[in-house]
């Protein structure tokens, strides 16, 4: 074994990166539970790459063929129905990994200096995971795939001068059909994955270019002994491997529970309008995205006009990209940052869950006008963000970093 690694290592340099990126890469001692949630994002990018090509095997992207494969898969497919809910709730569990994944990022400043790139990198990550789910959602041929991607691709026919053509060209015709059907699949199968996993690739290396933040937002390498490694350090293995396996063991508990126990999520994993095969002469009742879209598309309702909904969503996504430019202060953490901060993220959290909440019921007056307040909330962080945080009062940041 030896001879064969030294062989491949004169070659292709296996070990050297093996040992720069996971047997001898620094990561500080402080990580905390937060820190668990970028090594789910990827056992659950893997998942849902290995269960999307098998699930590939028997799906059919047509029309006529499109919802009854997926019966199919659930009925007949050895193991099928296994396959379908671990996509399916696979998904889910993405979004919500990432959402904490970002949280964490906001709470300990990881998007400031030097980790702007690795940021703005996260953020396109989110937009190609997000364009993925959508594509995703209209392969089962469903009510809601059908009527779902109706609703948000005529949005872009509300833009100005180009719009109408711009849907046209999306859609390749001019409602929902099976032009529509294939190109998502030939999307979501092919080449959005391809885009994620260059750039989670990307993501990683930017990454390990800079060295990890840490909840106490120190830089680690600042402090390091005679043979150049951090002394707050640790290589992240063995110490984070066996910590993140513990953090993936709990994980896997919860999503084989509802995998096994509750597939649907009472309609939030899977919706129970597309059980019903798509027609395009029936529209549902009552048209929502899955539960990770909805803090978006309560924003999109609150907002009377067309456009201007759109570009209030579009403006939500967006502000994230430049939050590492918003952020003037020099403290990272929210340890040791104002009570403001404390309070602007708290608001923050609570605005996008409570939007999320509202954009999964029925429209009515009342909560529209609840909808534009949280909205403004959700705008305000960054406005707030902005004009605080040069003039910030802020405790000592410690030397080194805290570890009990
Ligand atoms: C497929 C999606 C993603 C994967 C697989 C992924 C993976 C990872 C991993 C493994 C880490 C190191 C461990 C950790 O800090 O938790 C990390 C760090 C980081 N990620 Fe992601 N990530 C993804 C998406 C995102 C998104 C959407 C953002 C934000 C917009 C983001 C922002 C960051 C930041 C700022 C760090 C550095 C954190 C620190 O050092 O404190 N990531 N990511």
């Amino acid at each position: 074994m030896s001879r064969l690694l030294q062989w491949l290592d004169e070659r292709l340099p296996v070990t050297a990166t093996y040992k720069r990126h996971v047997g001898q890469y620094p990561a500080p001692k402080n990580f905390n539970f937060w820190y668990l949630f970028g090594a789910l994002s990827l056992l659950v990018l893997v998942n849902q790459l290995l269960t999307g090509i098998w699930l590939t095997m028997s799906y059919v992207p047509t029309v006529e063929g499109a919802f009854a494969s997926i019966e199919y898969i659930m009925r007949d497919v050895q193991y099928g129905w296994l396959l379908r809910y671990m996509h399916s709730t696979g998904a889910s569990a993405f979004f919500f990994v990432i959402y904490l994944h970002m949280f964490r990022s906001l709470l300990y400043g990881s998007y400031q200096k030097p980790r702007e790139l690795l940021w703005v990198f996260g953020m396109v990550i989110f937009l190609v995971l997000m364009t993925e789910a959508f594509m995703g959602y209209l392969l089962p041929w469903g009510q809601m795939s059908y009527w779902g991607a109706q609703v948000i691709i005529s949005l872009f026919g509300a833009i100005p001068v180009i719009g109408d053509d711009l849907a046209l060209w999306v859609r390749g015709d001019y409602v929902v059909s099976g032009a529509t059907l294939n190109r998502f699949f030939a999307l979501h199968a092919i080449a959005l994955p391809l885009i994620l996993v260059v750039l989670v690739f990307l993501h990683l290396i930017a990454l390990h270019e800079v060295g990890s933040n840490n909840p106490d937002g120190i830089e680690i390498k600042k402090y390091k002994d005679e043979d150049g490694w951090p002394l707050d350090g640790i290589p992240f293995h063995p110490y984070y491997t066996v910590k993140d396996l513990v953090g993936i063991a709990g994980f896997l508990l919860v999503f084989c529970y509802l995998i096994f126990f509750m597939p649907q999520g009472g309609g939030l994993l899977l919706e129970g309008a597309n059980f019903e095969a798509a027609d395009p002469l029936k529209t549902p009742d009552h048209i929502t995205p899955v539960w990770y879209f909805t803090p978006f598309y309560a924003m999109l309702r609150a907002i009377p006009d067309k456009l201007g909904g759109m570009v209030v969503m579009a403006m939500a996504v967006g502000m994230l990209f430049v939050v590492p430019w918003l952020d003037r202060c020099k403290v990272k953490s929210v340890r040791y940052r104002s009570w403001w901060h404390k309070l602007n993220l708290l608001q923050f959290a609570c605005c996008f869950i409570a939007l999320g909440v509202i954009g999964l019921m029925q429209e009515t007056m009342l909560l529209k006008v609840i909808a534009r307040i949280l909205t403004l909330g959700y705008f305000g962080f960054f406005l707030a963000l902005w004009f605080y945080s040069k003039r910030e009062p802020t405790k000592p940041v410690p030397e080194r970093v805290t570890f009990r």
